[in-house]
């Protein structure tokens, strides 16, 4: 069992409040992910969490038990942090094999598991090496197989890949899914990569300035951000994100900026955008990702363009360009297939569909939520 629950977590340092009152629940054997920029305090919630330091407010609970003033070693969690602690005079088998001779097990069976460990992190050829004969990742690797020989509640890591080169991170990334299906354990990972929160969370915790954003399914945050801030986060390049007017014409509501002119659903009843209603027009952030624009010559029901614009820049990103264009004062990218075909320079008319325009409140910055009409979804009503 490893259910671990935060109820109003806070760790202030003077002025400081690095975690502001995290309230969050984590299943048995979830692989949840705290993510967010640097600073908004991913290590400190951890580091809570493990009792390396004493909250300034509310409770940790694991299992149901408060542990909030236990000892670390009290709290039957494995930990790997971004700077990892290896005896320097012991080989890797023997830092690995560490915490179950600590725990007194017989010696077959510790070599057994070590040998287990370390070919699941391929570590195999390494385990007489001494860590100052290790490279940096490896080095990490040998911390991960320490705190995964043992069968803790849970495991807390901290930026466990942030040491190891692209190809590396990417197997090693694979190794911690297999290894989360096969152990089942709970696991608290703290990364600000989003690719590594998007491949491995059974649920990412979105943190901004010590507070929660947004908590949800990779899909839910990717797809449904709940505010301006996790829009912009995610995505490879992020959501573009311009300020707009929703305009209420006769009932259809239409998104306008320059260069910008987006009816929410053509040829369809408007149905309300949540808080909009009675609202004549409204100011808005406007975002719709890279990879859901593309170029139309403005012809045809599906090709009316819905931003105009002028490309400034085309990037190679390997399998498809980025092409940066300006559309009125703002810089929006779009990704597609390479050659997009485009120069520097050239007028380009881009368009969406409806499912994938987002819509936020310009002052809070969250999301909006656009609700059919009444009439298309009460069941009396039939379509003409
Ligand atoms: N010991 C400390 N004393 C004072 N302030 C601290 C201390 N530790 C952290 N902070 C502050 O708390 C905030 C959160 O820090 P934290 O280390 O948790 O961020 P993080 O999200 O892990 O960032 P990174 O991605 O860079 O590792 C930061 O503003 C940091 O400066
Ligand atoms: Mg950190």
């Amino acid at each position: 069992m490893g259910r671990i629950e935060l109820d109003g977590l806070t760790r202030k340092y003077g002025d400081v409040v690095a975690v502001d009152g995290i309230d969050l629940d984590i299943a048995d054997g979830e692989f949840l992910v705290l993510l967010g920029p640097s600073g908004c305090g991913k290590s400190t919630l951890l580091r809570l969490v493990a009792g390396l330091i004493p909250p300034t407010g509310g409770r940790v609970l694991l299992d149901g038990d408060d542990i909030t003033h236990a000892a670390p070693a009290r709290r039957d969690l494995a930990m790997v942090f971004q700077s990892y602690a290896l005896y320097p005079h012991l080989t890797v088998a023997r830092n690995i094999g560490f915490p179950l001779r600590a725990a007194r097990l017989p010696r077959a069976q510790v070599r057994r598991r070590v040998a287990e460990v370390a070919d699941l992190l391929e570590l195999g050829a390494l385990l007489d090496r001494r860590p100052r004969e290790l490279s940096g990742g490896q080095r990490q690797r040998v911390a991960v197989g320490r705190a995964i020989i043992r069968d803790p509640r849970a495991f807390l890591m901290d930026e466990p890949l942030s040491n190891l080169d692209a190809r590396l991170r990417q197997s090693t990334r694979a190794q911690f899914r297999t290894l989360h299906e096969r152990l089942g354990a709970t696991v608290l990972y703290v990364t600000h990569d989003q690719v590594e929160a998007l491949s491995l969370a059974t649920r990412i915790a979105m943190l901004d300035n010590g507070r929660l954003e947004q908590v949800g399914t990779p899909t839910e945050i990717f797809d449904q951000p709940a505010s301006v801030f996790v829009a912009g986060f995610l995505g490879s390049p992020p959501m573009n994100l311009l300020p707009a007017r929703l305009e209420n014409l006769d009932g259809r509501m239409r998104v306008r900026a320059d260069g910008v002119e987006v009816d929410l659903r053509p040829g369809e009843p408007a149905g309300t955008v949540e808080e909009v209603e009675g609202v004549e027009a409204r100011d808005v952030v406007f975002g719709v990702r890279p990879e859901h624009l593309r170029l139309t010559d403005g012809t045809g029901p599906a090709g009316t363009p819905a931003l105009r614009g002028v490309v400034r820049a085309v990037e190679n990103i390997g399998a498809e360009e980025v092409a940066q264009c300006v559309v009125g004062g703002e810089i929006v990218q779009f990704r597609g297939a390479r050659p997009l075909g485009l120069a520097p320079g050239q007028p380009v008319q881009l368009t969406t569909a409806p499912d994938h325009i987002h819509l936020f409140d310009r002052g809070s910055g969250r999301r909006l939520v656009w609700r059919p009409h009444p009439a298309r979804t009460a069941p009396a009503t039939p379509r003409v």
